[in-house]
């Protein structure tokens, strides 16, 4: 079936779908954004404009994936930077009116630059903050021409309607945004940083090698009703990301929890019909987690474990399914774990015959309310 194409000259390039396309090109794209930021001698240069030492606070707005995208820049934010941060879903932001401090750098994340939520929440905070900086993919976008700084995050044209490279460029640019503001606090960099993140194009490729077994869990959790993920501290919003997702390409109801919140109401809804996607790279909160994880097995749950190597070896005893991850940095768990979500995604949403990108109900960018 033919798509309709926002940029007519992009093609599947061989590849059944474009969201499949764009999945795989997330090794590409993500070096493209990381070298736009990070010189040779591993100085990160950030447009002129962006000077932390004078700012006091961060609010970041934005919808859908880029709004998970800013949850998961917030925990960088608070732990490399030590700035306090705000994030908020753009269409309750825009009429909440909220108070802002001097000294607040006001930033809005939005792949097309031209959602009227986010675009409405930055003309609120115009002449009210310090800075506004746009991190979009479209350059000559609204939200790109109405920002005094803008972070472009080089992803190339996004066509599936279910973003997937512009989350991981998303991602990988606010990384860099948090150790720049670290920099210019005088606070040092996280043991390897920035050096590290020359490792995640390839990260991304070994990651991208646990399709197949993906696919076959993912028949399996194409016969559901109802599909939750769990994730901790920045693993939570990847959890979210799951979810929605899942639910926007195969139409499973499917929710994210912070596992910690399980026993607060959800643990109600499980039973042995109920599959629960674990993301736990074995960090400092992974033991707080697979406890989450046994709470769910104990009473009947079917899970999903994603985790990398040393994690599967401590914790895979009575999950349905292990997905082994690369070994990575910590801080880069977030951007790697991505590529399973959409994976997730993509393989159920094709054992259940459903349009991959061109999801009932939705549009590609939300030009209105
Ligand atoms: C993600 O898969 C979505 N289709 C959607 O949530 C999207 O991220 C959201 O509409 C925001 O779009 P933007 O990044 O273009 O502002």
């Amino acid at each position: 079936r033919q798509i309709k194409l926002e940029n007519a000259r992009v093609d599947k390039d061989g590849h059944k779908h474009f969201m499949a396309k764009e999945i795989a090109e997330q090794p590409v794209a993500v070096d493209k954004a990381l070298k736009a930021y990070l010189s040779d001698s591993g100085e990160i240069q950030m447009p002129e404009g962006l000077d932390f030492s004078k700012i006091e606070r961060l609010s970041l707005v934005a919808c859908g994936t880029a709004y998970y995208a800013c949850m998961v820049a917030k925990y960088w934010l608070e732990t490399i930077a030590r700035l306090p941060v705000e994030v908020d879903v753009a269409s309750e932001f825009r009429y909440r009116e909220p108070p802002v401090s001097p000294g607040t750098l006001a930033l809005f994340v939005s792949q097309s630059g031209e959602t009227a939520d986010t675009l409405a929440a930055l003309r609120y905070m115009v002449d009210k903050v310090d800075v506004i900086a746009g991190l979009v993919n479209v350059s000559e976008s609204s939200i790109a021409r109405e920002s005094d700084v803008v972070l472009p995050i080089y992803a190339g044209p996004e066509i599936s309607v279910a973003s997937t490279k512009a989350f991981t460029c998303q991602l990988t640019v606010l990384l860099m945004l948090a150790l720049k503001a670290a920099q210019d606090r005088g606070l040092p960099l996280p043991e390897g940083m920035p050096a590290d993140l020359r490792a995640l194009p390839g990260l991304i490729h070994q990651s991208l090698a646990s399709e197949a077994q993906i696919a076959a869990a993912s028949r399996d959790l194409a016969g559901a009703r109802d599909i939750i993920f769990l994730g901790r501290g920045q693993l939570y919003p990847l959890a979210l990301e799951g979810a929605l997702k899942l639910k926007e390409l195969s139409y499973i109801h499917a929710e994210g929890y912070a596992s910690g919140e399980l026993k607060h109401g959800p643990i109600a809804l499980i039973d042995d019909s109920v599959p629960v996607i674990v993301m736990a790279p074995r960090d400092a909160l992974f033991e707080k987690t697979i406890s989450n994880m046994q709470e769910v097995m104990a009473r009947g749950g079917r899970v999903v474990l994603v985790t990398d190597a040393d994690g599967a070896r401590e914790a895979s005893d009575g999950t349905a399914e292990v997905i082994t991850m690369p070994q990575v940095p910590d801080a880069l768990a977030p951007i790697l774990y991505a590529i399973p979500a959409q994976q997730i995604a993509y393989f159920t949403a094709i054992a259940k015959g459903t349009d991959v990108d061109q999801p009932r109900n939705l549009a590609k960018s939300v030009t209105v309310e």
